[in-house]
C-alpha cells in the first residue's frame, strides 16, 4: 500500500495541519506502507530532556528488504542504479533492482564469511563506485552498523573514527579516481590501521588494478571472496530502534561525533521526504551529486531513492573533469529528470562561464535542488535560468546530518519557492525561532535561533558511545527543544530563510568543520604556539577558512621565505590530521590573539577582520592587550 503523494498547496497545508494535530497518526500512516516482519508496540516515546526518542519500537524490519526485495515483483527489471565513471570514456554500469539485490546479498555473504555479524561496526572508506552502495546496503542487510568515512579524509581521521566506534572491519578499494588524480586509498587505510587493533578484516574492491599491500590474514580481495559465496542472503530482522549507521560530523567542540540513526524512523523519513520534496515519478532518473561519505549521499543517493523504487545515479567524478560541462553532459547522457547538487558546485560552474552549460540541452530536467549551505540569490537565479531553463522548480532543502532527512524545503512545483529561502517545513516538522534567552518568537519577519519542538522519525537518537554529548550539544541550550546550531529568519508569509551557523562551526563548500578541530590540526605543526580559526565569506566555497597563527619565533612580515615555509608546515599538518578539504585559505601570522583577561579568544573581532570589516570592531576594552588588535588589522590578508 503506497500513500498518496502531496500534489497541491492545499494538500500540503492540510497535511501539515494534520501532522501537527496528530503526529503519531500521521507518521504511523506512513510507516504502514512498508514491509514489517512485525508491527511496532509503541509508535512514539519521547522526552527532549534525557533525550530519549523512540519511533516504532518493537517493530521488526530490515531496511534493505524495503529498498530491494519489496520492489522485485513490480520493479525487478527496472534500473535501480546507474553508475557514471570519472572518465567519460569508460563504460558506465547499470543495475536493475534484481541485479542490485543479488549483489547486495552476495556482498552480505562475504561480510558474514569474514566474521561480521549484527551490531558490529564496519567502516567504509571507498570511492563512488557501485560497490560502495552495495557495501553499505550489505552491512544493513546483516544488521552491521555502517560508518562511512568520506574518502578524502586523512589516515588520522579514519583512525579516530574507527577507534571511536571500535570497528571490526574496513571496506575499501585499491585506489580512486578524482578528476585527473588517482589516489592510493588502500595505502591510507593501511596507515590508519597501524593504530586500530579492533580491525580484524579488510575487504578490498579493485578499482584501479593497482598492486597493493595485502596483510596476511587481514586483507582479502572482494573479487576472490565473491567466488566463494551464495547469492541468497536472508535479511537480519532488526528492531526499528536498532542502529542503522553512524556518521561522524563536526561540532563546535572537540573531535567529530558519531551521529547515530536507527532503522525504522530513518526509513520512514527518508522515503517520505524523497517522494514529496522532489515529486518523484516512477520513470524518473534521479541524480544527487553528493558523496556517500556525507549524510546527503546516505539519504538521497542510497536510502531515499531505493525505498521509493527510484533509479539513482551514482557519479564517481568531479564537476570540472574533463571540463566544467561534465554535470550537464551527464544529465543529457542519462536523461536525468531530477538533479540535486550543492551551491558551491553551482557557483564554481557559474564562474566557469555559460558556454559549458549552453552546450547541452538539459531537456530531460524537471526538478532541480540545492543542499548543504545557504544559496545566494545570484547562484539561485543562474541555476533557475541556465540549468532549469526557467521551467524547473528549485527545491532549496535545509537539513543536517542529525536530522536524517530534509526538514525545510519547498515541494517541487507544489509549494511556492523564493530565492535563498528554504521556505516551508515538511509535514511533521515543527520549527520554532527562539530568542537568545530561549523565548519562542511567534511573529513573522523576525530572526532567531532555529530549533525544533517535536520529534520526527529521522532525527538522531544519540552520539555514539557518549549520550551525554548528544544531550549537551543539541538538547541542553534550550530546554524542551532540539537546537540546530543555525540562525534563521521567517518572512511575512512564514517562509524560512536559513542565515547560517550561530556556533563555531564553519561550512566550507558544504563541508562542516569545527573551528577547534582545525585549530588542533594547525597546532600540530612544528613551531606553532596557538591559533584561532574563523570563517569568512568566499565567492565559491560559501565560507573560507581564515587562520590566525602565533609561532614560537615571530615571523617578520617581510620575510617571504620564512612565511612560505611555515605556511607549508601548517598546511601539511592540516592535511595529515583532517584532509585536504580542511586546508585554510588564508593564514595570517600574528604575535598574539585578542584575549579577554580570563583567556577567552574574542572571535568576534577575528571574524570581523577576516570579513574585511576593520572599522567597527565594537568594545575592545576588556581585552588583555588591546594593541594586538591594531597589529591584526594591519596584517589582514
Ligand atoms: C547548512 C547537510 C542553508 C546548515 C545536509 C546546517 C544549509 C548544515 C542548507 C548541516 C540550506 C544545509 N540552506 N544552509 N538549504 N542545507 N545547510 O550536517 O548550516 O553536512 O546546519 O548536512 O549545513 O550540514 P550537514
Amino acid at each position: 500500500m503506497a500513500l498518496k503523494r502531496i500534489r497541491t498547496k492545499e494538500e500540503y497545508e492540510a497535511s501539515y495541519a494534520e501532522s501537527v494535530k496528530d503526529p503519531v497518526g500521521f507518521w504511523t500512516a506512513q510507516a504502514d506502507t512498508f514491509d514489517w516482519h512485525q508491527k511496532w508496540n509503541t509508535a512514539l516515546e519521547w522526552d527532549f530532556e534525557t533525550p530519549n526518542v523512540r519511533w516504532f519500537a518493537g517493530g521488526k524490519l530490515n531496511i534493505t528488504e524495503n529498498c530491494l526485495d519489496r520492489h522485485l515483483k513490480k520493479r525487478g527489471n527496472k534500473l535501480a542504479l546507474i553508475w557514471e565513471p570519472n572518465d567519460p570514456h569508460e563504460r558506465f554500469v547499470r543495475l536493475t533492482y534484481r541485479e542490485l539485490h543479488e549483489k547486495v546479498c552476495q556482498y552480505a555473504n562475504v561480510l558474514k564469511r569474514n566474521g561480521a555479524k549484527k551490531g558490529d561496526r564496519i567502516c567504509i572508506y571507498m570511492p563512488m563506485v557501485p560497490e560502495l552502495v552495495i557495501a553499505t546496503l550489505a552491512c544493513a542487510r546483516i544488521g552491521a552498523i555502517h560508518s562511512v568515512v568520506f574518502a578524502g579524509f586523512s589516515a588520522q581521521s579514519i583512525a579516530d573514527r574507527i577507534q571511536d566506534a571500535q570497528c571490526s572491519m574496513v571496506l575499501t578499494s585499491d585506489g580512486l579516481n578524482r578528476g585527473h588524480k588517482q589516489i592510493p586509498v588502500k595505502r591510507v587505510v593501511d596507515e590508519a590501521l597501524e593504530t586500530c587493533p579492533s580491525v580484524l578484516k579488510v575487504i578490498v574492491t579493485e578499482r584501479l588494478g593497482w598492486a597493493v599491500n595485502m596483510v596476511e590474514d587481514r586483507d582479502v580481495w572482494l573479487h576472490d571472496e565473491l567466488k566463494l559465496v551464495d547469492k541468497h542472503c536472508a535479511a537480519e530482522v532488526m528492531d526499528a530502534e536498532d542502529p542503522l549507521f553512524i556518521l561522524y560530523t563536526s561540532g563546535s567542540t572537540g573531535k567529530p561525533k558519531g551521529v547515530v540513526h536507527t532503522c525504522g524512523g530513518y526509513m520512514v523519513y527518508t522515503d517520505y521526504t524523497f517522494r514529496n520534496v522532489f515529486q518523484h515519478e516512477e520513470s524518473d532518473i534521479f541524480w544527487c551529486t553528493a558523496d556517500v561519505g556525507w549524510i546527503t549521499g546516505h539519504s538521497y543517493i542510497i536510502y531515499g531513492p531505493l525505498l521509493a523504487g527510484a533509479t539513482t545515479l551514482v557519479f564517481e567524478g568531479v564537476p570540472t573533469f574533463p571540463d566544467a560541462g561534465r554535470f550537464w553532459q551527464v544529465i543529457d547522457k542519462h536523461g536525468v529528470n531530477i538533479f540535486y547538487t550543492a551551491p558551491t558546485a553551482i557557483r564554481s560552474l557559474m564562474a566557469a562561464g555559460l558556454d559549458h552549460v549552453l552546450a547541452y540541452s538539459l531537456d530531460s530536467l524537471r526538478v532541480i535542488g540545492s543542499v548543504g549551505e545557504p544559496i545566494n540569490e545570484e547562484a539561485w537565479n543562474w541555476y533557475k535560468i541556465h540549468v532549469g531553463k526557467d521551467r524547473c522548480p528549485i527545491v532549496d532543502t535545509w537539513w543536517q546530518t542529525e536530522t536524517g532527512g530534509i526538514m525545510i524545503s519547498s515541494m517541487a512545483g507544489v509549494t511556492d519557492e523564493k530565492p535563498s529561502h528554504a521556505a516551508w517545513p515538511m509535514p511533521g516538522i515543527q520549527p520554532v525561532l527562539l530568542t537568545a534567552d530561549g523565548k519562542e518568537i511567534l511573529e513573522n519577519e523576525q530572526e532567531g535561533l532555529l530549533c525544533v519542538k517535536f520529534p520526527w522519525p529521522g532525527m538522531l537518537r544519540t552520539t555514539y558511545g557518549d549520550h551525554e554529548r548528544c544531550r549537551q550539544t543539541y538538547f541542553s541550550s534550550y530546554k524542551g527543544y532540539y537546537f540546530t546550531g543555525d540562525g534563521a529568519r521567517r518572512d511575512a508569509d512564514g517562509r524560512y530563510r536559513i542565515i547560517g551557523r550561530v556556533d563555531d562551526v564553519i561550512n566550507v563548500s558544504g563541508h562542516r568543520f569545527g573551528t577547534a578541530e582545525i585549530e588542533n590540526a594547525i597546532n600540530q605543526a612544528k613551531g606553532v604556539v596557538e591559533s584561532a580559526v574563523v570563517g569568512y565569506p568566499h565567492d565559491i566555497k560559501g565560507q573560507g577558512i581564515y587562520a590566525y597563527v602565533v609561532c614560537e619565533k615571530p615571523i617578520p612580515t617581510d620575510d617571504k621565505a620564512a612565511i612560505e615555509n611555515m605556511r607549508g608546515e601548517i598546511l601539511e599538518a592540516v592535511v595529515a590530521s583532517i584532509g585536504r578539504i580542511a586546508k585554510p585559505d588564508k593564514i595570517q601570522f600574528v604575535t598574539g590573539l585578542p584575549k579577554t583577561r580570563s583567556g577567552k579568544i574574542m572571535r568576534r573581532i577575528l571574524r570581523k577582520v577576516a570579513e574585511g570589516e576593520t572599522s567597527n570592531l565594537g568594545d575592545t576594552t576588556t581585552l588583555l592587550d588591546p594593541a594586538i588588535v591594531d597589529e591584526i588589522k594591519e596584517g589582514k590578508l
